[in-house]
């Protein structure tokens, strides 16, 4: 697995999120976790995103990951209104996370951000978080994030980047790569659409050569291709697709010519 920079923190490319696939309940779906934290384990995949706002994801990646906290990289957020709410749902993350430490600490599509930033630059001048970032999935707050990102104030950008959204090419990346702040993909697979969504099925043979097995690892390399990125973080509910996705992270740089055989693949697939 190839380790890339996000701000100071040395990081697998390919990380994973939780929204919707670690918010279950059942005994069975917990075991079902578990064994993708195994895999996550085995594979290197060992940097984790999630949300007080993705229900019950911080719980059962805290009991999944309990006596392996030490081998992951924790990114969590902060997701309400109000400077207490914010300090209780904080003190909540750690607790859920079974963690006294979280390596990013994420501001939840910016919400309220001006009365969390304080909170949690206090926290990281204690050494209790590492670095502190940005979310949004809307590319029309990217001006405010940009405006955020000068402040000087943030580590990390969490936005979306995949063949189909490509806005922060534009601004965000460079911007991020010119101040050293570290970038995280979010829907790298386009919320799993850039693979179930397609009406015919992508010609892999071009990419074969390259090491590419499936659709979702071509994606996934288009991303990683570009060297701006930190880490993605694609979810998912099913332990081998974590071997599927890791697996990207070790192949070597994607040359000009196959991303944009990539492109034009799922614009014909679509
Ligand atoms: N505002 C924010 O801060 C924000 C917003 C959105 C997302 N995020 C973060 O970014 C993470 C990733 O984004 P996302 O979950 O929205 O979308 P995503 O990672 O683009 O897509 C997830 C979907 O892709 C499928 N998938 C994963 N690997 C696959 C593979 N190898 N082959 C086929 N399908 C595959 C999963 O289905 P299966 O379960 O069936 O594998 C899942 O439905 C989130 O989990 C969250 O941590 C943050």
């Amino acid at each position: 697995m190839q380790k890339r920079k996000l701000s100071t923190l040395d990081v697998p490319s390919v990380g994973m999120g939780t929204w919707q696939t670690f918010d279950v309940r059942s005994e069975t779906e917990i075991a079902m976790r578990q064994k993708i934290i195994t895999a996550c384990l085995e594979e290197g995949v060992t940097f984790l995103d999630s949300s007080p706002m993705y229900g019950e994801s911080e719980s059962v990646l805290g009991r999944t990951i309990a006596d392996k906290s030490g081998s992951f990289q924790l990114a969590t957020k902060v997701w309400c209104q109000g400077r207490a709410t914010g300090k209780r749902q904080i003190t909540q993350s750690f607790q859920r996370l079974w963690t006294d430490y979280v390596d990013v600490f994420q501001i939840h599509n910016l919400l309220d951000w001006k009365t969390h930033l304080p909170v949690l630059e206090q926290l990281k001048a204690e050494g209790k978080i590492g670095l502190i970032g940005i979310t949004h999935y809307a590319t029309t707050f990217y001006p405010e994030m940009i405006q955020m990102m000068k402040s000087g104030r943030f580590d990390t950008v969490q936005v979306p980047y995949n063949v189909l959204e490509r806005t922060c090419e534009a601004e965000i990346l460079p911007l991020a790569e010119e101040l050293g702040i570290g970038v995280i993909v979010m829907q790298p697979l386009g919320v799993g659409k850039l693979v179930t969504g397609l009406k015919s099925r992508p010609d892999l043979s071009p990419l074969q050569s390259h090491g590419i097995e499936t659709w979702a690892q071509a994606l996934l390399a288009w991303i990683l291709a570009d060297p701006r990125v930190s880490v993605i973080i694609p979810a998912t509910s099913k332990p081998e697709r974590i071997r599927e996705n890791a697996a990207v992270g070790s192949l070597p740089a994607l040359p000009d010519e196959l991303r944009v055989y990539i492109e034009s693949e799922t614009r014909r697939c679509l």
